[in-house]
């Protein structure tokens, strides 16, 4: 049985006072739950959102595949281990479309930090153009295949996959729970086809694009969708834990 996982995805939200007053609200009021839930928080906030989180899991938003060297402005995988940061977001599209990651740079992130013992939360989705092209299917198979270029059956299993439609991230619309579980569906079959069914029903799939506290339970029903990356409704405490609880 998997264990469902959501974690906020705050970008660039909250500063280092904003990042404790949420805690302070939020992370005590998390537990026993039935689920996993963390918060991605920005960079400068990890080390004191690790302070507060004793329920949360604190989350990375990026990393570099480097273990060191003059990669100005980058964080290394051992900066975020030291910090004892167990899961890093790597490949959202923001990152794929701003900051040129691409399904290579995802695919090394991903083995260092499997390497390091750590969990990448892999981003994958189609933009609007593709899914009205009818091209999700060959785009989303396409980086997961990517992203999983040399990484073995046992470290697989440990890779949460996040499956979010650029269209419905930060617009409102979020996928109908159908669209979404039907690609989460294809997701695992292609982890199935790239692996084995083992690999295949032990790997967690979550949705990702304008996920809410009304929202989710349905999308979480669903047999192929193992949890949620949410951005907008993740920042005010009630509406987060709206979405744990
Ligand atoms: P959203 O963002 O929930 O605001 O649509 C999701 C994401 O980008 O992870």
């Amino acid at each position: 049985m998997r264990k469902s996982i959501i974690i906020g995805n705050w970008k660039m939200h909250k500063t280092t006072s904003e990042t404790i007053e949420f805690l302070k609200q939020v992370d005590d009021v998390c537990t026993n739950l039935e689920l996993e839930a963390g918060v991605a928080v920005p960079y400068v906030n990890l080390a004191v959102a690790k302070q507060y989180a004793k329920n949360l899991i604190v989350v990375a938003q990026n990393c570099h595949y480097e273990d060191f060297g003059a990669f100005t402005g980058e964080i290394s995988v051992d900066m975020l281990q030291d910090l004892k940061i167990t899961h890093v977001i790597i490949g959202h599209s923001e990152r794929r479309e701003m900051f040129n990651e691409t399904n290579e740079t995802v695919n090394l992130k991903a083995k260092k930090l499997l390497a390091k013992g750590m969990v990448p939360v892999i981003c994958c989705g189609e933009t609007l153009y593709q899914y009205e092209n009818n091209e999700t299917q060959k785009v989303v198979e396409n980086q997961i295949e990517k992203a999983f270029q040399g990484i073995t059956l046992e470290d697989a299993k440990t890779v949460i996959i996040a499956y979010e439609p650029i269209w419905a991230i930060g617009t409102g619309k979020t996928a109908t729970a159908e669209i979404a579980q039907k690609v989460c569906a294809i997701i695992r079959n292609k982890i199935a086809n790239l692996y084995d069914n083992v690999v295949a029903n032990t790997i967690r799939i979550q949705y990702g694009g304008s996920v809410k506290p009304d929202n989710i339970k349905e999308l979480l029903s669903q047999p192929d969708i193992d949890g949620a990356l949410v951005g907008g409704a993740s920042l005010e405490p009630q509406t987060f834990l709206g979405l744990v609880k």
